[in-house]
């Protein structure tokens, strides 16, 4: 049993974060693997936003561990936790509507292979086809419906070099349709090995 197990990537022992007035997290423990997908589901204000932002550096627990690939790390901006594989779609996207989709999934990358603005743009092409985006990597951001942009945020993560995939409440913008064709593509990058913590307070 234990040998088929997948590796944690992450490991959250006994997280807590307080504002005042309210202890948002109460000592969660959560494990995260590769392949898996996971739900946060909660009510409004249950905490979700607090978790995932600890998760992506946006804010420090008060008590509890973070374990990345088993080693306690103290992530101190999402900056940081990306750099360790954790990406981020937040609740309110944080793409430049002024911008390209290329500028905006290049925007603060420091990979090396970026230089080379024309690979990364056919490989940009590559993944846009990969999830249904039939639009250019030119075109400005704001042309964008919401759910194309949100699209572009994970493709922006994945980009990066995500090995996790934190989402924050991602159908809230979208239409069923949208919902169904987003399922399709977390399944592919399930089965390609990327863990994915979704958060929703949606219960189907
Ligand atoms: N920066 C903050 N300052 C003070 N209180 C906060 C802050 N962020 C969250 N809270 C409070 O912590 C609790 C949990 O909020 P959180 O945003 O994590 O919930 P949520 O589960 O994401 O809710 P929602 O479904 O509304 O997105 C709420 O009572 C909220 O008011
Ligand atoms: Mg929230």
């Amino acid at each position: 049993m234990a040998n088929s197990t997948p590796l944690a990537l992450i490991e959250l022992r006994g997280i807590t974060k307080h504002f005042p007035g309210v202890t948002a997290n109460d000592d969660i423990f959560l494990t995260i693997r590769g392949g898996e997908i996971q739900s946060l589901l909660g009510e409004n204000g249950a905490g979700k936003s607090t978790l995932l932002n600890i998760l992506s550096g946006m804010l420090q627990p008060d008590r509890g561990q973070i374990l990345i690939d088993g080693q306690v790390v103290t992530l101190t901006s999402p900056h940081e936790a990306l750099k360790r594989g954790i990406g981020t779609v937040y609740q309110h996207f944080t793409l430049v509507p002024t911008l390209s989709v290329i500028e905006n999934v290049m925007l603060g990358s420091e990979t090396p292979f970026v230089l080379d603005l024309r690979q990364a743009e056919r490989r940009l092409q590559e993944w846009l086809g990969d999830f249904g985006l039939a639009v250019s990597p030119e075109v400005e951001v704001r042309h964008l419906s919401l759910g194309q942009q949100q699209r572009v945020e994970i493709i922006k993560a994945l980009f990066r070099g995500s090995r996790v995939l934190l989402l924050d409440e991602p159908t809230s913008v979208l239409t069923p349709a949208e919902v169904s064709e987003l399922f399709a593509i977390l399944r592919r990058l399930k089965a390609a090995g990327v863990a994915i913590v979704f958060i929703t307070h949606k219960l189907e």
